[in-house]
């Protein structure tokens, strides 16, 4: 049903032959959910344990506040998301055949962060796995999810972005440590008859000569026997660089995965782009002529929650009825890796 072009490490959709789509079936965001811990954390509780002010962070990124978890962890957050899902849909746990969760900053290395999710929630007939690629985790997990749904293997997926990034920030580095917070959101997605298609363009793209700008949880290699295990390493990250590597690349994701199905613009009624930094988003609206009022943005309030973001933010514009059934959305993320991706979809 749907043509997976792969070229070199640029993954696209191209269009679908019109003798492949009797009977119509394709993906539908069923549900929404989203979640973040209690305890807030304003600009100005930093400028208290570090060299920072309010007016610093509000005027470079956009930030007031964040939500930073006291005692839970990613699967924790992820969890109570999925819980919600089931709660709002009136879905049961055992109907589920997917849980993915897109994280950076996964409970441990191994067992993944979904199967924790997946033992919690008692999704007995789910396959779970993790999908790592930063802030663009939640798009690169629609893209899995979809493509699984796409072979029939999987019929009903949840997708699910969380983070618990505090426990990855260098507290006296005022570089990295304003920006960030933690959170979760998600998506219940299920294959059914559609009278148009609601997967519109699909585009991910990994810069992995660019890695060293921006990493967190760094270990070493070699030999540590018969020391003990090495710390992980906080977020570094080179913010000029990935800035720019941000504007350039996000309209660029956006415009091509929109050409797959000759869409334009216009006809894209909300883009909802990863939430880094308000000054980035203002620039690619711009980069693509599309009015502001299209590109929501509530990082005042949460920061960057990396894969939690665009799942929280398209939780929030569905339940102020901001996105309707039948508009076109257009989720586009950046980060880690370096990464970008845009998936275009019927809502
Ligand atoms: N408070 C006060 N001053 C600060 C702070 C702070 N928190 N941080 C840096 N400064 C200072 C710097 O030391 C510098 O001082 P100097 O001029 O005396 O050297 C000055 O402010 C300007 O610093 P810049 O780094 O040039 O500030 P810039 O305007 O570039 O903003 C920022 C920095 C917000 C990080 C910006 O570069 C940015 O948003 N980059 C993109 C980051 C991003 O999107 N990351 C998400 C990736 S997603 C993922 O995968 C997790």
């Amino acid at each position: 049903e749907i043509l997976i072009g792969l070229v070199g490490s640029e993954m696209c959709i191209r269009d679908r032959p019109e003798r492949m789509r009797k009977p119509l079936e394709d993906l539908k965001i069923v549900q929404t959910a989203s979640w973040v811990p209690d305890q807030v954390i304003d600009n100005d509780d930093l400028s208290r344990i570090m060299d920072t002010s309010d007016d610093w962070i509000q005027s470079r990124t956009g930030i007031k506040r964040r939500h930073i978890s006291k005692h839970e962890n990613t699967a924790d957050l992820a969890s109570k998301t999925g819980q919600l899902l089931l709660e709002k849909s009136g879905w049961q746990a055992e109907e589920l055949d997917l849980i993915l969760v897109a994280t950076m900053s996964p409970d441990a290395y191994t067992p993944s962060t979904a199967a924790i999710v997946q033992g919690k929630l008692q999704a007995k007939n789910a396959v779970a796995f993790d999908v790592s690629a930063a802030c663009s985790g939640f798009v690169y997990g629609l893209a899995v999810a979809s493509q699984m749904m796409s072979t029939g293997m999987v019929k009903k997926a949840m997708v699910i972005g969380s983070e618990v990034l505090s426990k990855l920030i260098d507290w006296h580095d005022r570089t990295t440590a304003v920006l960030f917070g933690d959170g979760a959101g998600g998506v219940l997605l299920e294959k059914v008859p559609v009278k148009a298609p609601t997967l519109l363009g699909l585009q991910l793209k990994t810069f992995g000569e660019l890695s060293n700008e921006l990493s967190a949880g760094m270990t070493s290699s070699g030999n540590t026997f018969p020391k003990p295990l090495t710390e992980l390493t906080p977020f570094k990250m080179n913010g000029r660089a990935v800035y720019r590597f941000a504007t350039h690349e996000v309209p660029e994701s956006i415009l091509q995965a929109s050409a797959q199905n000759k869409l334009t613009l216009d006809q894209i009624d909300v883009f909802l782009l990863h939430q880094a930094n308000a000054r980035i988003i203002k620039q690619v609206a711009k980069r693509l002529k599309q009015p502001l009022e299209k590109f929501p943005i509530n990082i005042a309030e949460y920061g960057n929650t990396s894969a939690a973001s665009e799942p929280i933010l398209l939780d929030e514009c569905v339940e102020k009825g901001m996105i309707k059934r039948g508009d076109i959305l257009a989720l586009s993320g950046f980060g880690g890796g370096l990464t970008t991706g845009t998936i275009i979809l019927r809502y």
